[in-house]
């Protein structure tokens, strides 16, 4: 027992020691940043929302400006062009070190979101041909997202113009129920408990490794030696529960496969790791199916809570601004006559209703510093030496919320996506919620089908009226990965009954 503490003082003086004296970052000609602590750097300094430190910071120390948390050293770079030309060269197209966190937890990384160089390129090329094939942006996939939209109207319609306070979740389960059949075609009942379990598992995991301060993700080596007191260890628990929802459909397709017929995306990605002989492929053998349980935990993940979040935003702002709920469902009569829904290929014809969803992730910004990259080796920017492993940080928040670029960014204007006439949706470029250049969101496509069928059918079918007898906390969000509402209620008035 004394040896084991005596093993961890240790440990801990080693790791001081390197911290203050050693791992001191390798810039050559710095950018400006706030000045730190030794071995904490700035992180004292961080509000609990990053976002709004990185906000200020960029006001104070202009596009470019370093950062020290701990043991990262970060470059926070907050004008969309810079955040472009950075994004599109592969030198900063690197991720930080997760293996802690990674699903499969054998100390590698799998699957997509977390893995770079030739793994990455296999799996994402692989990803966003065959989920094309299957759905994404086809037929296939809009009658997915349909019976999900029919499933929750029916719900809505059943509250019977009482508040309803879940929205949220109702969303969440209805857009993981769409990608979830794509990808194993598996169709969960709203109510079913493994769906709802998975869902929990996975947020209570991400959530709590925010929690702490971050230490997990800053000093993962502290959290990994004190796996109690820093919650590392319940983490893994969660991460290991989520794990086995992943494996589970890959266990039984590859019992109930047919030869010569593909069912969903799980399907297609054991056919190919059956025909690779490349021991070196991400396809090959064991270390395929685990990239296939890692490549769908990062479907799920990416694509739902996102989705889903971005959906609740709208609701929000629809009950707020009747005027602009008002317009939308106007453009949306004029298109279909309220006799039926609507359908993708209705979107080109409805600028107003671009211009809404372009506005809601403008003003919501989930993701308000994307997600971070990492250089992967030193490499010259704008006469800065950006040495290897700096993490880079597209400053989303501010660039969205930047005046200089939106004029009024503090009010929700959908028009300021419209030609003058009214008539044009018009395409910004400093508007980066999917972020931009090599590792840019893959599910884009997909996700925009889904905002605009749910969004536009709930609205072409109720009245969205905010419950003033319910919690109001304006646009405030709480502490999670990504920015999501505080709780809310909404009546869904019937329009068309
Ligand atoms: C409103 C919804 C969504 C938003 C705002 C969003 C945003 C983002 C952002 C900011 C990134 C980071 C890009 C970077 O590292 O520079 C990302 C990556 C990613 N997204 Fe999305 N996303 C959404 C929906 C989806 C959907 C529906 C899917 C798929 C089902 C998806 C799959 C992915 C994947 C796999 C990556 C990792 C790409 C890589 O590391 O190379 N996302 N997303």
């Amino acid at each position: 027992m004394v040896s084991g503490v005596l093993v961890a003082l240790g440990a801990v003086l080693v790791g001081l020691f390197y911290f203050v004296f050693l791992s001191k970052p390798r810039w050559k000609n710095a950018p400006p940043g706030p000045s730190g602590i030794p071995f904490l750097g700035n992180l004292l300094q961080m509000d609990k929302f990053q976002h709004i430190t990185f906000n200020k910071w960029a006001k104070e120390y202009g596009p470019l400006y370093k950062v020290k948390l701990a043991s990262l050293n970060m470059l926070v770079v907050s004008d969309y062009k810079m955040v472009k030309e950075i994004f599109s060269e592969s030198a900063f197209s690197g991720r930080m070190d997760f293996t802690d966190f990674d699903f499969i937890m054998d100390g590698k990384l799998h699957g997509i979101i977390n893995t770079e160089s030739e793994h990455w390129e296999e799996l994402g090329r692989f990803t966003l041909r065959q989920l094309r094939d299957f759905g994404f942006g086809k037929n296939s996939m809009e009658d997915s997202i349909m019976l999900e939209v029919n499933d929750l109207i029916k719900g809505l319609k059943a509250a019977n113009g009482k508040p309803v306070s879940n929205v949220k979740e109702r969303l969440l389960l209805a857009v993981v129920n769409a990608l979830w059949a794509i990808c194993t075609g598996i169709r969960h009942k709203h109510n079913d408990r493994e769906l709802i379990g998975m869902t929990e598992k996975a947020n209570k995991a991400f959530e709590g490794i925010l929690e702490g301060g971050g230490i997990m993700l800053f000093m993962p080596w502290v959290a990994k030696m004190f796996p109690k007191w820093s919650g590392y260890g319940l983490v893994k628990q969660e991460l290991l529960n989520f794990t086995n929802f992943l494996r589970k459909p890959v266990t039984d397709h590859k019992k109930t496969r047919q030869e010569d017929f593909d069912r969903d995306f799980t399907d297609v990605f054991l056919k190919e790791i059956q025909k690779t002989t490349d021991p070196s492929s991400a396809f090959h053998g064991q270390l395929g199916e685990d990239n296939l349980a890692a490549t769908l935990g990062d479907l799920y993940l990416a694509g739902t809570d996102t989705t889903s979040t971005t959906l609740s935003w709208m609701m929000i702002y629809l009950s707020k601004f009747p005027d602009v709920q008002k317009k939308f469902q106007a453009e949306i009569e004029s298109i279909t006559g309220n006799s039926r829904p609507t359908t993708v290929s209705d979107r080109p014809k409805m600028p107003y209703t671009e211009a809404l969803i372009a506005e809601t992730l403008r003003f919501s910004t989930i993701t308000p510093q994307g997600v971070q990259h990492r250089a992967i080796k030193d490499q010259e920017y704008k006469g800065y030496l950006i040495p290897k492993d700096t993490v880079i940080t597209a400053n989303v928040f501010h660039i969205h919320f930047d005046p200089k670029v939106w004029g009024d960014p503090e009010t929700f204007r959908p028009s300021r996506f419209l030609s003058p006439d009214g008539k044009t949706f018009k395409k910004h470029e400093a508007l980066i919620p999917f972020s931009t250049g090599r590792r840019q969101c893959l599910g884009e496509s997909l996700a925009r089908d889904n905002l605009f069928l749910f969004a536009t059918n709930i609205a072409q079918r109720f009245e969205i009226l905010f419950d003033k007898n319910g919690p109001d906390n304006g646009f405030e969000s709480k502490l999670s990965f990504i920015l999501t509402p505080k709780p809310f209620n909404v009546i869904f008035k019937d329009r068309l009954a």
